[in-house]
């Protein structure tokens, strides 16, 4: 691994994102050892106006439960500049205080490494990347890096989105630029290619011959408490479709890569979302939660989704003819979020049970990562009955002294490490932008109506039928006892 000075500067360092998810990642990666005491120095900035301390005791107040020894370590590596995301005096003084840092260190072997990290509004991205670009790269007479990782969302269809890329393209390079998506940093996610692709069992099985349908769900059990303001300008598709979900759906979906380098990958998902065809309306359920307009941020007669159920279809050999559907809803009754790969019916069925279920393979994200796969057994005891059981793969159980990493902790690793096999390429932005425009255009400009839905349900009663009617046949798990 690389040594020398490791600058990390979250921008954006007083807000919700920075103190919920990027310091506590960044501490965790301290508390395994993979940022060391004598190596990295953080830097925080935003514009309140704000001591080290200060900055140090709101990070402190989100890892409670730490223990107090690392915790002062790490807090100890913490500075805060404060200055404004347009002007030059701040990023000058941020410059000249990462520079201080890294002369203070006698680094005369090793290179200089700075990352920063944009947990920033969208509106400022253009500016501040600006900044940084004029006032804070590492200098070109030091060896090492600058690396720039962004938040989504990346723009709010394809037009904005190509003109921030185009923005951001013309200050960094491709290799410089890390969009983040959380998802791909989640375990079970990360383990899809390895199940597909290492697997002899599911090489053969994982196509239109043999797969019914899958479905891709994302559920939340509270609503937008807070965040009304931001959420009716995007709604749940922006929110966690068209990144979140359609990343999984990605590695559910595409052709095994030619190798596991990252542009190996990258290509085969970019194909796969170039294969998607344009999306029907009435292969699409939006719906919103009674009580979403009482937040008054929210415009009384938004039409903002909080849920929706989106069917992409796949116009190559594999898949033709298999519905893919997306469905992701805040203020339901769980949190949950899973992938089911639904086979098709047993042919020639001698046990005559066709009714009582079908072959399901479930891999749940979140809470409790799990694979199973549902299957048809007999039902223990003297009749020849059948039932549906599980083969199951808890990692709670099966993985039971393993800590399993936090998506950020991973992202921000990989990052420093110069690994974009997770992170989101520029083409593969524009392939994912493409197939939801039109669908998005046509919501906000009223075309499609979100149905209201109780909060505390499973969502618009639309929604389960938009399932059925694409082949979904709910599995219980009764019984058969054969006629006598
Ligand atoms: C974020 C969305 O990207 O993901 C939030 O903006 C959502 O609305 C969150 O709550 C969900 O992430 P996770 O990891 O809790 O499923």
């Amino acid at each position: 691994s690389e040594s020398g000075c490791l600058s990390i500067v979250v921008l954006g360092a007083s807000g919700d994102l920075a103190k919920k998810k990027t310091f506590p990642a960044l501490f965790h990666l301290f508390q395994q050892g993979f940022l060391q005491a004598g190596e990295v120095h953080i830097f925080g900035y935003a514009r309140s106006n704000l001591s080290d301390d200060g900055l140090r005791e709101r990070i402190r107040g989100y890892l409670k439960g730490a223990s107090d020894e690392h915790l002062s370590q790490f807090l100890q590596l913490i500075k805060y500049v404060s200055g404004s995301y347009d002007s030059g005096e701040g990023f000058e003084l941020l410059n000249n205080t990462i520079s201080e840092y890294e002369t203070s260190k006698n680094n005369e072997s090793g290179s200089y490494r700075r990352l920063f990290y944009l947990a920033l509004p969208p509106s400022v991205y253009p500016s501040v990347c600006k900044m940084i670009r004029s006032y804070c790269m590492n200098p070109s007479s030091h060896t090492g890096w600058t690396r720039v990782i962004v938040e989504k969302p990346f723009g709010k269809d394809l037009d904005s989105s190509e003109k921030l890329s185009a923005e951001l393209g013309k200050l960094f390079e491709e290799d410089q630029l890390y969009r983040i998506d959380h998802y791909l940093g989640k375990e079970l996610v990360q383990n899809l290619l390895v199940l597909r692709f290492a697997n002899r069992l599911f090489l053969p099985l994982w196509n239109r011959d043999n797969i019914a349908n899958v479905q891709i769900v994302f559920k939340e059990d509270f609503g937008t408490e807070g965040r009304g303001g931001y959420f009716d300008q995007y709604g749940i598709i922006r929110d966690i479709i068209q990144n979140h979900l359609l990343q999984v759906f990605c590695l559910v979906a595409m052709e095994k890569p030619v190798s596991l380098k990252p542009e190996h990958i990258r290509d085969e998902k970019v194909k796969v979302l170039q294969s998607v065809e344009p999306i029907k309306h009435e292969e699409v359920v939006i719906g919103q939660y009674d009580g979403y307009k009482d937040d008054p941020t929210v415009p009384d007669e938004s039409n903002t989704p909080t849920y929706a159920s989106v069917v992409l279809r796949v116009h190559n050999e594999r898949w033709e003819g298999v519905p893919f559907i997306l469905k992701a809803g805040k203020a339901l009754n769980s949190r949950k979020a899973e992938i089911r790969v639904q086979f098709k019916d047993a042919p020639g069925d001698i046990f005559r049970c066709k009714k009582q279920g079908r072959n399901e393979f479930v891999i749940r994200l979140q809470p409790s990562e799990a694979m199973y796969m549902k299957l048809t057994v007999k039902n223990p005891g003297l009749e020849m009955a059948t039932e549906q059981s599980e083969l199951d793969l808890s990692y709670g159980m099966r993985y039971q002294d393993v800590k399993i990493p936090e998506a950020y902790e991973r992202l921000i690793l990989d990052t420093i490490r110069g690994d974009q096999q997770h992170f989101v390429r520029r083409d593969e932005l524009r392939a994912a932008w493409e197939i939801f425009t039109p669908l998005l255009h046509d919501i906000d400009a009223g075309k499609l109506k979100s149905v209201s839905y109780e909060p505390g349900t499973r969502g618009p009663q639309e929604a389960d039928e938009m399932s059925r009617r694409m082949g979904y046949v709910q599995t219980h798990g009764y019984i058969w006892v054969p006629p006598t």
